[in-house]
């Protein structure tokens, strides 16, 4: 698919597949082009050439789209003056779902106690799981969800991750955007990164890994520092301890037949971050 407003390429030649089972993450900075992709997706902006399907259909074209997809994009403005209940009540009506599916929805994303305040008082993080809320409605095979970890606090971002992981886990498709990696790390199985309008990684986290680091330390830091050195391995200071580009096995290896016992063994993850800005760009905004 390619979207080009005006002399803006949006999107270019973005072309990816999004399996059931998992959650996967569409990834890129501000700019970057996840949401006219997604808008393209959900038929609310046409594509300048190309088409995206669900199963092989357009969205227009699906027989139940309520029931296929559930679609949570950024900014959704709800009417401050009424109440969450009375939107996804509204809404229910509206679609044919039955009026029982809202206090199921609003107990799903954890706002069931602030259900009949106005929205007006709510935070980004309680809107957040409102525009869920309205995403599940439809009890949905996919799930398109733009920028939703945006605005939620700690807590709140631990209970989406379990809750996307459910959703995949019982066998829906979720696709997740975010412009921070780091947000959505520890909850995307596959990840789709985009760049200025085009995707430049499809796979695993794991793939977009760099090679293997630990972080280790011992009472005897040289002792150690010496027999990793010795094994050929390259080692360098890290806070509270030697960064090694190793895996946490072989490390351990090395220093059990030196003799050397270990204080901290631990994976190093950081390497991801840097992948992905490297991969992305550094100067954000920049699309065009
Ligand atoms: N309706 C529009 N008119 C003109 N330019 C747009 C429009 N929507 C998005 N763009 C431009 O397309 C590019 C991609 O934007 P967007 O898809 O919102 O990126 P992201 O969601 O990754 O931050 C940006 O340069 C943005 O300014
Ligand atoms: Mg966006």
């Amino acid at each position: 698919m390619s979207k080009s407003f005006g002399s803006v390429h949006a999107v270019s030649d973005v072309s990816f597949t999004v399996q059931p089972g998992v959650v996967t993450g569409f990834l890129g900075p501000n700019g970057a082009g996840k949401t006219t992709s997604l808008r393209m997706l959900l038929g609310l902006v046409r594509p300048t050439s190309g088409a995206a399907t669900f199963g092989g259909v357009a969205y227009r074209d699906l027989p139940h789209p309520l029931a296929t997809v559930g679609t949570a994009l950024e900014a959704s403005s709800f009417a401050p003056g009424r109440t969450a209940r009375n939107h996804l009540a509204v809404y229910a009506a509206a679609a044919g779902i039955p009026r029982s599916r809202v206090g199921d929805v609003l107990a799903l994303t954890g706002i069931a106690d602030a259900a009949d305040r106005r929205v007006g008082g709510f935070s980004l993080g309680m809107r957040q799981r409102l525009g869920l809320a309205f995403a599940l409605m439809g009890d949905p095979e996919v799930l398109v969800l733009d920028e939703p970890i945006n605005g939620l606090d700690p807590e709140g971002i631990r209970w989406i991750r379990g809750l996307l992981q459910s959703l995949a886990a019982e066998g829906r498709t979720v696709l997740v955007s975010s412009h921070l990696l780091s947000e959505v790390q520890q909850t995307v199985d596959q990840v789709v990164i985009l760049s200025r309008g085009r995707v430049v990684h499809v796979g695993s986290l794991d793939d977009l890994g760099s090679a293997p680091r630990v972080v280790v330390d011992a009472p005897d830091r040289a002792g150690l520092r010496a027999a990793l050195e010795a094994a050929g391995l390259g080692v360098a200071d890290a806070e509270g301890g030697l960064s090694v580009a190793a895996a946490a096995a072989e490390v351990g290896a090395v220093a059990l037949r030196a003799g050397v016992a270990l204080s901290l063994l631990h994976a190093e993850r950081a390497g991801l971050e840097d992948v992905f800005l490297q991969l992305v760009g550094s100067d954000e905004g920049v699309a065009a």
